[in-house]
């Protein structure tokens, strides 16, 4: 496999990789995810969240029906572009001539939500979120050093006791029981053949993804860095959370060796 810069990230998340990311989440664990992090996040309605990184807003819009203010910072100028324009179609209602919003959300149930395009290695706030969360396997896609300026950016954009919570399938415990170095995946009208391995220098894996619609194929470069569970607990710790909770499904089952999902809640301390 050809050498994965270490900023792949920068140049990974637009066309067919984001239209697979739409189809492979059914609104059902949207809705999970979000009854889940109202739970552990321990905020009172109207409290201001940080959604980091976003992608389209799946979740930000989920989370914003039940009460909360949310922000919303992405790298992906489609995905935000997608989130400001669903965010404008909530705001003013659908168009008269459509059949209904694509976003099961009233205008009058939905709280403040607001989208940047933004590096998560640089957030510019200081103190003003109640509470900020991680989802959908995007801790690890980057290394040691630029996590530390994500969770320090995070840490100083809560407010004191402010809760963060990640969520990741990427954790070392969960990857490395079940790794595969190929694998095929079907998700609506794409065919996915993922080509893996696994760096133990670097504990890293580099993937490709050949991506199959109507015919047509296309080959994208990834790199997750593997952290173990303990290892995110100390990175977490040292950018000045505590620990509170961990777990391995969003019923609250304990986190063990082999769990797809493990979702970590740390409070700033
Ligand atoms: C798999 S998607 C998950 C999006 C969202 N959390 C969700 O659960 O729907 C990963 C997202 O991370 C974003 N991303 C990757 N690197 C980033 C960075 N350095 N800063 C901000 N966003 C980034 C991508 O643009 C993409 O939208």
């Amino acid at each position: 496999m050809k050498q994965i810069p270490t900023n792949w990230f920068e140049d990974f998340f637009h066309g067919i990789t984001l239209d697979l990311w739409r189809q492979a989440i059914p609104e059902k664990q949207t809705q999970a995810e979000a009854e889940f992090l109202t739970k552990v996040l321990n905020c009172k309605a109207g409290a201001h969240l940080l959604d980091v990184p976003c992608g389209n807003g799946r979740l930000s819009f989920e989370v914003a029906k039940r009460g909360y203010q949310v922000t919303g910072i992405d790298i992906s100028r489609e995905f935000i572009e997608e989130a400001q324009a669903s965010s404008d179609r909530v705001r003013t209602g659908p168009p008269a001539t459509a059949g209904g919003s694509d976003l099961a959300v009233g205008t009058d149930s939905i709280a403040q939500i607001n989208f940047i395009l933004g590096d998560m290695r640089s957030i510019g706030a200081e103190s003003i979120y109640d509470g900020a969360f991680c989802f959908g396997n995007s801790f690890g896609f980057m290394p040691y050093a630029d996590m530390e300026k994500f969770l320090l950016g995070v840490a100083r954009a809560l407010k004191a006791r402010g809760r963060f919570v990640v969520n990741t399938g990427m954790a070392a415990e969960s990857v490395l029981p079940h790794f595969e170095e190929q694998s095929c995946h079907e998700v609506g009208d794409i065919t996915t053949t993922i080509k893996e391995r696994y760096n133990a220098e670097e504990s890293c894996i580099d993937s490709e993804y050949i991506f199959e619609r109507n015919g047509q194929k296309e080959s994208r470069f990834a790199k997750h860095w593997i952290y173990t569970t303990a290892e995110i607990q100390r990175m977490l710790e040292r950018a000045g959370f505590k620990i509170i909770e961990l777990y391995g499904s969003l019923k609250c089952e304990p986190y063990k060796l082999g769990a797809e999902e493990l979702f970590v809640v740390s409070e700033r301390a």
